[in-house]
């Protein structure tokens, strides 16, 4: 295939004879494996994928392959993993400037934007991503998609005050024509719809999931005009913002950049 590098053979494997977890983790270490350095700032991300990522720090700090690194983790969830192996946690307030970030993704389109936030984590996670020399995607190939949108709903993060206003703005902007927003209940990490109780994000803020019957146009536009209206924290459109994807397909694990 042109345009993507594939891994040895000792990383080929098989979607009908490998879980989706094991893709996942393969995945995972492999990003930690080619992109993370001693002495590096890196950034943590969130989610089942992330996850893996995460346990392979830990992994190599423990047997003094990685030494003197500090990280920067995206979410509560990612932060309590982290302490549990060990990993030295420090914040962008003293770190503003990562050397890599490493986590997963919803959709992923040719051009390597990204829908990001079903985990609910996506203001930290774009926060801390966009501070990183090389953001590195992580995914198994059922994430990648011609057009964002159809596949996963778009997070957008919203303050609780007025958030009904703020979900009729968003929705009432052209670039965002024929979405049907849907306010996130349950827990915030699995974008459930059907809970009692208002999804609450780590930083106690909303969220809205904008549904998409076709593809999204013009993501770029989408994102700006989003973030302009009062009352959005963030979105999940990560636009231009992918330094390399990491695939685990039926072909093997193979790498993407733009
Ligand atoms: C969390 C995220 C996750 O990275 C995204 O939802 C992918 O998660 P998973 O690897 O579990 O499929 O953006 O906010």
């Amino acid at each position: 295939k042109s345009g993507l590098r594939f891994y040895t053979t000792t990383t080929s494997l098989t979607m009908s004879t490998v879980s989706q977890d094991e893709l996942k983790k393969q995945v995972g270490y492999q990003a930690v494996d080619d992109y993370v350095k001693s002495g590096m700032v890196v950034g943590l991300g969130t989610g089942s994928t992330a996850y893996f990522a995460v346990e392979r720090v830990g992994e190599l700090l423990k047997s003094g392959e990685l030494k003197d690194i500090v990280c920067i983790p995206t979410s509560v969830r990612t932060k309590e993993q982290a302490e549990s192996l060990g990993i030295p946690l420090v914040t962008l307030d003293t770190h503003s400037k990562l050397d890599v970030a490493i986590d997963g993704a919803d959709e992923v389109d040719p051009d390597l934007n990204l829908v990001k936030g079903g985990g609910g984590a996506l203001l930290r996670e774009k926060m801390v991503e966009v501070m990183a020399d090389k953001f590195i995607v992580i995914v198994d190939e059922s994430k990648l998609c011609d057009g964002l949108g159809p596949g996963f709903p778009v997070p957008v993060e919203i303050t609780p005050f007025c958030h009904e206003h703020t979900m009729r703005q968003v929705a009432s902007l052209p670039s965002c024509a024929g979405c049907k927003p849907v306010l996130r209940m349950g827990s915030s990490s699995n974008n459930q719809v059907d809970g009692d109780e208002i999804a609450v994000t780590d930083n106690g803020n909303y969220i809205v999931d904008l549904h998409f019957d076709e593809p999204i146009k013009d993501a770029r536009k989408m994102a700006e005009d989003i973030k302009k209206v009062v009352g959005v924290v963030d979105h999940g459109l990560f636009c231009d913002m992918s330094t390399a994807v990491i695939i685990a397909g039926s072909e093997g694990v193979y790498k993407k950049e733009p």
